[in-house]
């Protein structure tokens, strides 16, 4: 049996149950080497989302990996509360981890990222799960950024389907439309895994009562928060279950799993202040004529999948290994600061 190449990984996030479930993916996956995760404001604010962060790589036993605070407020405006209704209060469905010793390391997210990219040069691979707040900071930092990293995995964007935040915005895109349009506008390697595959990819109750079953701590507390997501998509599904918007992501950036249907387009994203704004603006035209290639056709844009992720993400998961003596050291429902 072949080794898988393991890549150095910068994960940018807003922890977040699905964050928890993209973290824990890549910690579980041969091919990513986790350098260094930013936080940003989106489903709970930079600072809630970095203390989860810290919680969970403690609970998996890679308290070691770094964690620096990204940007609380959007490039325009400010930080709107995050999404309790969908993540709960604490971000990760009101289930309680054991507070980490780790603290978070100093520097912004942004600087983290650039530092990361000169250290790896070639190399470095980003998944970015939340506004894309820092990465676009980050590249104010240094406009040599995109040659410094290997690619840029994206969840954000609906390219034919609905927005779940506005009829055409998604949320990562709608809380910071310009830092998307700085992001998607610079000249790197970009897959941008939209509404169109995240909604059409579920989690069902009978994989989260496998999760529940795992014999390891963190498969076992995303379950548990997994009982809080599966809450808020119940209205939109109509059954127990929910979308997978970020371990999608994971799975795809570090080739777990494979597109099946994904054209390299434009997209430009919609800044103004109409009912448009945040919108993905896909030029997808290739899918009914002829239609030549655009200028500035290089975003990959996922819009179907190779098989069936659930059961994937089920066994990723399941095969975490912490070190010795990692316990169950969580509980549901408890008070939260
Ligand atoms: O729209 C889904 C995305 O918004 C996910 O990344 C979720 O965690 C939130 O950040
Ligand atoms: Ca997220």
């Amino acid at each position: 049996m072949t080794t898988p190449i393991s890549h150095p990984f910068y994960l940018d996030c807003d922890t977040g149950i699905d964050d928890a479930l993209a973290l824990a993916y890549l910690l579980a996956s041969p091919q990513a080497d986790v350098r260094g995760i930013g936080t940003v404001s989106g489903n709970v604010s930079a600072a809630v989302g970095a203390r989860n962060t810290l919680d969970l790589l403690q609970l998996a036993g890679h308290a070691h990996i770094p964690v620096a605070l990204g940007a609380h407020d959007p490039q325009a405006g400010t930080f709107h509360g995050g999404a309790p209704h969908v993540h709960g209060a604490n971000g990760i469905g009101d289930v309680s981890l054991e507070a980490a010793d780790a603290e978070l390391v100093p520097g912004t997210a942004a600087e983290m990222l650039v530092r990361l990219a000169h250290e790896h040069p070639g190399q470095l691979r980003i998944l970015a799960v939340g506004p894309l707040t820092n990465i676009a900071q980050a590249l104010r930092l240094d406009p040599e950024l995109p040659r410094l990293v290997q690619d840029i995995t994206i969840m954000g964007g609906a390219a034919f389907a609905p927005g779940n935040i506005t009829p055409v915005a998604e949320a990562n895109i709608a809380n910071d439309p310009e830092a998307a349009a700085d992001v998607l506008a610079a000249d790197w390697d970009v897959t941008l895994v939209p509404l169109d595959v995240t909604m059409s990819n579920v989690l069902e109750e009978s994989h989260r009562q496998e999760l529940l079953a795992a014999g390891h701590p963190v498969p076992q507390a995303l379950g548990d928060m997994l009982g809080y997501y599966f809450r808020f998509y119940e209205s939109q599904f109509g059954r127990a279950c929910s979308a997978m918007h970020d371990p999608l992501a994971a799975a795809l950036a570090v080739g777990g799993v494979s597109a099946a249907v994904a054209p390299v387009v434009r997209v430009d994203v919609d800044t103004t202040d109409g009912p448009g704004r945040g919108q993905t603006i896909c030029d997808l035209r290739g899918r009914y004529m002829d239609y030549p290639e655009q200028p500035g056709a290089r975003c990959r844009v996922v819009l179907e999948l190779e098989g069936d992720f659930a059961p994937h993400l089920v066994e990723v998961l399941q095969s975490l290994s912490g070190p010795e003596g990692t316990t169950a050291a969580w509980s549901v429902g408890a008070a939260v600061a």
